[in-house]
């Protein structure tokens, strides 16, 4: 093993080298030898060569050089590691921006249905109290099932609420008819009518389309984000065209072998050699930048009328009017089931009555009547500070608005032109020179017509991330534009 020491200590000497006349032929490949240890490479294979012939990739003089065949081979490596790098930087802050807005939007979303939950609960418990207790399960399902649906669940937002009021529905049913045997045939019945019926008026129409409206976007918002943050995903497997090393040798490194360590790239060498390293990314360009407008402009309405939290704040509320309204017009409703599925059996003189007692059961409040506790929530609401879900309204807002500012940041990424832009330093002013890849020149100008190089098709990740960016377009583009859900 040589002494880790040596290229240091050749570097440290050969440092304070004049900066090599551009035109200068590699008398000495002194400052080569510098700039090579300064990358950690092997600086024993900086060599005087009498003749550049037999390199590859950089210009093939019949005059000396410093590129040894090994060093060339070394320095293509290199290019292809810093081009890595550099594709790195650049995708590698938007990933994570990406992410952390998507893992913001997901839990926020989760947070206000659980704050839903909560609310609907604790009201539910004081004002029905065990009626609502041994009834819970279908409300645990219900929000159980928004949350499945936000990650992604078969299930629709519309089925989810159907399911809630069809049980809500038949469980009131039951809960009213104390003095009947309700059969589970007879319910049976009475489910299969309940369309027909409308126990509970048009409470559940009116809900499920609220949350259709919140939620389809919300959903699809989140599906748009992940698509996004996964085609951005930087991984070892991203891949790199063959012409990729060798465009980027030819333009970072090339020079050297000349002796010229002094000069950088000309804007059009460097910018044409990211190019081509980008031929396969490249396709991810356009379906990535329609995604991404699709989403700024619904990122205004995600925070707009019909947002998420207007849904979910007073839903336990609005179910419970629903509720009552049912209870209230037990008569008529029993009258319509009877006709519908004949009378209801009496229950047998002195049984006890197996079914809870009726709703709704009053809170600790015994004497409370059913109007009076439904304004004693109404005034625990409003009289709460501002509470979680409070914030979750302005959270919800503040993060719409950093969606909004935020994504076009990262549009046009994967077009050749913003990586340059970053990565490439614009040419000196005359009589400034830069490195044309075979010269110090004024300027690169690209060759007039060269034989098109063959376009690789994209590989399977490419085209995959491609798939997954359009089908998240898809469902953004097809969301109506107007209020009108219907079918959704
Ligand atoms: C919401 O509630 C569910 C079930 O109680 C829990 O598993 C989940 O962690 C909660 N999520 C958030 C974001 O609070
Ligand atoms: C590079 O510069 C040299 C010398 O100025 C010139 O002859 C050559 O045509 C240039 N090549 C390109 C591609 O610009």
């Amino acid at each position: 093993m040589r002494p880790l020491l040596l290229p240091l200590l050749l570097s440290l000497l050969l440092l304070p080298v004049r900066p090599t006349d551009a035109a200068a032929t590699p008398a000495t490949c002194q400052s080569v030898s510098a700039v090579y240890a300064a990358k950690n490479l092997d600086v024993l294979q900086v060599r005087y060569q009498a003749s550049g012939s037999h390199l590859a990739v950089c210009p093939a003089r019949p005059g000396p050089s410093c590129c040894s065949r090994e060093m060339e081979t070394a320095l293509e490596n290199r290019a292809k590691t810093d081009m890595y790098q550099d594709l790195y930087q650049h995708l590698v802050p938007q990933s994570t921006s990406l992410a952390s807005l998507l893992t913001s939007f997901q839990s926020l979303a989760l947070q206000m249905v659980n704050n839903s939950y909560t609310k609907l609960d604790t009201s539910f418990k004081s004002i029905y109290g065990y009626s609502y207790i041994e009834n819970k399960q279908p409300f645990l399902q219900f929000f159980e099932g928004l949350r499945a649906y936000l990650s992604g669940g078969p299930d629709t937002v519309a089925g989810v609420a159907k399911a809630l009021f069809e049980s809500i529905s038949s469980r009131v049913y039951v809960l009213v008819m104390t003095n009947y045997d309700i059969d589970e045939a007879y319910l049976t019945c009475v489910r299969s009518r309940l369309d027909q019926l409308k126990p509970l008026g048009n409470m559940p129409e009116r809900i499920s389309q609220e949350l259709i409206r919140a939620f389809v976007p919300a959903r699809r918002f989140l599906a748009g984000l992940a698509a996004l943050q996964d085609a951005v995903q930087m991984s070892p497997a991203t891949p790199l065209p063959a012409q990729c090393q060798k465009s980027q040798l030819r333009s970072r490194y090339c020079a050297w072998c000349d002796g010229i360590t002094n000069l950088q790239p000309c804007f059009e060498l460097c910018s044409a050699s990211m190019a081509d390293c980008l031929t396969q990314l490249d396709s991810l360009a356009e379906p990535f930048d329609q995604l991404l407008d699709e989403l700024v402009k619904l990122s205004n309405k995600i925070r707009g009328p019909n947002n998420l939290y207007q849904v979910l704040e007073n839903l336990g509320l609005r179910i419970s009017a629903g509720i009552m309204d049912m209870q209230e017009r037990k008569d008529h409703i029993q009258t319509e089931v009877a006709k519908l599925c004949g009378p209801p059996k009496l229950k047998a003189n002195g049984s006890p009555s197996i079914v809870p007692p009726p709703l709704p059961r009053p809170g600790r409040g015994r004497r409370r009547r059913r109007r009076a506790s439904m304004f004693g929530w109404n005034y625990r609401n409003s009289d709460d500070a501002p509470g979680p879900s409070s914030q979750a309204q302005e959270r919800l807002d503040e993060l719409a608005l950093t969606a909004k500012r935020s994504l076009p940041a990262s549009r046009s990424l994967f077009r050749p032109s913003s990586l340059a832009k970053r990565f490439c330093k614009a040419d000196p002013a005359p009589p400034g020179r830069c490195w044309n890849g075979t010269d110090s020149a004024a300027g690169y100008t690209a060759p007039a017509s060269t034989v098109a190089s063959p376009v690789e098709p994209p590989t399977l990740a490419v085209s995959q991330r491609v798939a997954n960016l359009r089908a998240a377009h898809r469902l953004l583009a097809e969301l109506p534009k107007s209020e009108s859900f219907a079918g959704f």
